[in-house]
């Protein structure tokens, strides 16, 4: 058996090659490279496909998240709540915006943020924005985040850059707070041959401040109305993101199937499967297990069999170094230590064969036999 990446992009493009290359090559011809056309047909094919009311494409999900807080009125100083258990990008675009990130413990069975936090954290402090994040690819549970955000007068950014595509009570991931945060990394389930992102709104106020904010501030061409960034998708991007678009759908359906295979064959081994909720639709950008003992072995032995096994993440964010100024402490947040111990994924990509998911299964059997 070959080597099985976590991700093998390649097997994914082949099938639509002639489709990404014309498209490619149109917008060589045309010579559009930045706010082409193209950008307009994609934020149009984003809000056809989620239903937010406006779409805004944007340079990376970090950024989305960025403009998103800026967006809706995070000044810097302000507190903002985001879990201590996620990519190192979620609190670090808060503090790039020199907002202050408040960490919140995490549900140990979805990994995602615990509504009842934002309210026992807002009793207490002042706070202007939520950051829940949709880890791995379903939804944090929304309706009682945003219950606890109106009792406090807290915006809500949904950092949805795992979960294009994932749905919670049947709304998509994104659409359900103030600002959904997108990101079109190449490894996400959507992703363009680069970086780039979106933020999807309801709000034309947001969506009008985020157009200025990505965009130099400019409201015509050197009408500058406020300090903004350039923080613009390249032409080429959106291009490539609205062939893709087109499969995402097909690509979930059959991570979820492998999911699916997963959890059936996994069933009785000392590990704890992917938990999801009645309400959410989960997208698995990761199929996350946990290994309550041995989690580095298993991994090793996975990778020794040629599987590539990986942590996602394997420190909450205030144990790592420039979060360190935060004045959080080993054992703050139990769960989530937890969690960076015990987590594991393995490859769930759409194009992976019956039986490289055989092989895959049969190691992990192997290993709790050994
Ligand atoms: C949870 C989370 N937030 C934010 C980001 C940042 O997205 P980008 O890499 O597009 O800036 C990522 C990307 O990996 C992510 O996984």
């Amino acid at each position: 058996m070959e080597r099985i990446p976590i991700l093998d992009l390649k097997r994914q493009i082949a099938p639509i090659r002639q489709e990404l290359d014309a498209a490619i090559k149109k917008i060589i011809d045309q010579a559009n490279f930045v706010l082409g056309k193209e950008i307009a047909d994609f934020e149009n094919s984003a809000i056809d496909y989620t239903k937010a009311k406006f779409a805004c494409a944007v340079s990376n999900g970090t950024d989305a998240i960025r403009l998103s807080l800026l967006a809706v009125g995070v000044e810097p100083g302000d507190k903002v709540l985001c879990p201590a258990f996620t990519y190192y990008a979620t609190a670090a675009a808060i503090a790039s915006i020199g907002a202050v990130p408040v960490l919140t413990e995490i549900d140990p069975n979805t990994y995602n943020i615990l509504p009842e936090e934002i309210a026992r954290i807002a009793k207490k402090k002042k706070i202007k924005a939520a950051v829940p994040v949709h880890l791995y690819g379903q939804c944090a549970d929304m309706d009682n985040i945003l219950q606890a955000a109106k009792k406090y007068n807290i915006k809500v950014v949904e950092d949805t850059a795992q979960a294009f595509g994932a749905s919670y009570k049947g709304r998509k991931a994104g659409t359900i707070g103030d600002c959904g945060a997108i990101s079109f990394f190449p490894g996400k389930n959507l992703g363009g041959f680069g970086d780039s992102g979106m933020v999807l709104s309801n709000s034309k106020k947001y969506d009008d401040t985020l157009r200025l904010l990505r965009n130099q501030g400019n409201k015509e061409k050197y009408n500058h109305v406020i300090i903004g960034y350039n923080h613009r998708m390249d032409t080429l991007q959106a291009a490539i993101l609205n062939v893709k678009l087109k499969y995402l759908d097909s690509w979930n359906r059959r991570r979820q199937e492998t999911a699916a295979y997963y959890n059936q064959a996994l069933k009785g081994l000392n590990l704890a499967l992917p938990f999801v909720p009645d309400y959410n639709e989960h997208i698995y950008h990761q199929y996350v297990f946990r290994v309550k003992n041995g989690r580095d072995k298993l991994m090793q032995y996975l990778i020794d069999k040629g599987i590539d096994a990986r942590v996602y993440y394997p420190q909450p964010i205030y144990l790592q170094k420039p979060f360190r100024y935060l004045g959080y402490r080993k054992g703050d947040f139990a769960q989530s230590e937890k969690a960076a111990r015990q987590v594991l994924a393995i490859p769930v990509y759409p194009d992976l064969t019956r039986e490289e998911k055989e092989y895959i299964v049969a190691a992990i059997k192997e290993f709790f036999r050994c």
